[in-house]
């Protein structure tokens, strides 16, 4: 197969080489027509992980032209969580309109793309098979090349999409990323060449999940990450103690505790929960206020003091941090304490649009990967678990 070469992908603006006729407003069909091409680098993402089907045409990694999101919550809500198969049925139905609409609203057709990039991992499989199979026919039949995501790797790009002035000199390195999701937790770091390494991750149950669970038990609906944010904010943080898992105090075992400095664990603490509300119905709503939002601060301490620790012991003058948990208002106010605590001097915290699932940030990482030269091809395979191979990067430096 033939891709167009990298170098045939430049950037010029009409407006500034002195075409004064050019509209702002024309669409990029509009400015071929013309023959005034703006040259961006299109690609068109596909994100079909988990209970979200979205699309989106991302110009240069960084310019968001579209962003479609199916979310199938209300599909999910009756069983307190995502059904895969459910799921993948909900792709297969939604997936070509969404990617047409994403197409339509960039004003992009398929003849203006230079690439496909589709999450292939991690994910429930059903749901990833909808997207990857869909993303291998549509690249074929385009003749386009086909880029595969990692999902989680492009969470920690939607803060860079986000906000790219933070990267732009030399002295932003390295960075310290923290990714919150529904399902993982991790923290990695990543040097001025792009590359991540990653420095620990959840051992048991993820941010969100811990949410999820917490909700749950409390019988609150689903998704619970927003709905304890919305009750906490009428509750007492400090009313219950409950667990911080792998925050050591002062003591104990100093070989566990430095291999864990960077791990965490959220579900000794969904236990505490559960045995403080189990069989009580005596309780009052104010004290289940109180209980929500002591939980909350416990999953909030935990993902700052952690990330405060990694920025100590890297240096790093920027912290990045993303995923569908970092929607969280406590978790958003206290990331600012790192200011005060650290000497880190930027904090992104990734807008919540693009903390949540979609596929600009799948879009925008693709454009990295097809940088970088690294492909893929038919034989991309979905991955249920995260894996971070040696030398991944995040952008091409
Ligand atoms: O990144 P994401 O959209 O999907 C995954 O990759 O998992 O994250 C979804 C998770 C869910 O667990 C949801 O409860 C949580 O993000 N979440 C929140 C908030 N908004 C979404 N958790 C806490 N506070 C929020 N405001
Ligand atoms: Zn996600």
């Amino acid at each position: 197969m033939k891709f167009r070469p990298l170098d045939s992908v430049f950037r010029v603006n009409p407006v500034a080489s002195g075409c004064r006729e050019v509209d702002e407003s024309w669409t990029l069909a509009e400015l071929n027509f013309r023959g005034l091409s703006t040259r961006f680098m299109y690609i068109l993402g596909i994100e079909s992980s988990c209970d979200e089907t979205a699309a989106a045409v991302v110009a240069d990694g960084r310019d968001i032209c579209s962003s479609v999101i199916s979310s199938q919550i209300k599909r999910h809500a009756a069983y307190g969580g995502v059904v895969p198969e459910l799921a993948a049925r909900e792709h297969l139905r939604n997936i070509e309109p969404i990617m047409e609409q994403a197409l339509s609203e960039a004003g992009v057709g398929p003849e203006d793309l230079h690439g496909v990039a589709v999450t292939y991992t991690p994910g429930l499989i059903p749901a990833l098979l909808v997207g990857t199979s869909f993303a291998k026919g549509f690249a074929e039949r385009r003749g386009l090349p086909l880029l595969g995501v990692n999902h989680i790797v492009a969470h920690l790009y939607a803060g860079m999409m986000d906000q790219p002035d933070c990267l732009a000199d030399e002295g932003a390195f390295p960075v310290i990323g923290l990714v919150v999701s529904g399902g993982h937790t991790l923290l990695t770091a990543v040097d001025g060449r792009g590359e991540i390494t990653l420095l620990g991750q959840t051992l048991d149950d993820a941010a969100g999940e811990a949410f999820d669970k917490a909700a749950k038990i409390l019988a609150l609906g689903y998704p619970g990450g927003p709905l304890i944010d919305q009750l906490a904010a009428e509750g007492n943080p400090e009313a219950f103690d409950f667990p911080r898992g792998l925050v050591k105090k002062r003591g104990g075992n100093p070989s566990k505790r430095q291999r864990h400095q960077f791990n965490f664990s959220f579900s000794g603490l969904k236990t505490a929960l559960y045995y403080q509300v189990k069989d009580r119905e005596d309780l009052s709503d104010t004290a289940t206020k109180d209980i929500i939002a002591s939980y909350q601060e416990a999953v909030v301490d935990t993902l700052v003091h952690k990330t405060a620790a990694a920025v100590r012991a890297y240096q790093a003058p920027t912290v990045i941090v993303s995923g569908g948990v970092a929607c969280n208002s406590r978790l958003r106010q206290k990331l600012q304490t790192l200011r005060e605590e650290t000497d880190t001097k930027n904090i992104v915290i990734t807008a919540p649009a693009l903390c949540t699932d979609n596929a600009a940030m799948v879009a925008g990482y693709g454009c990295e990967l097809y940088k970088l030269g690294q492909f893929s091809d038919l034989r991309l395979q979905a991955g249920p678990t995260f894996d971070l191979p040696p030398e991944t990067r995040l952008f091409q430096a």
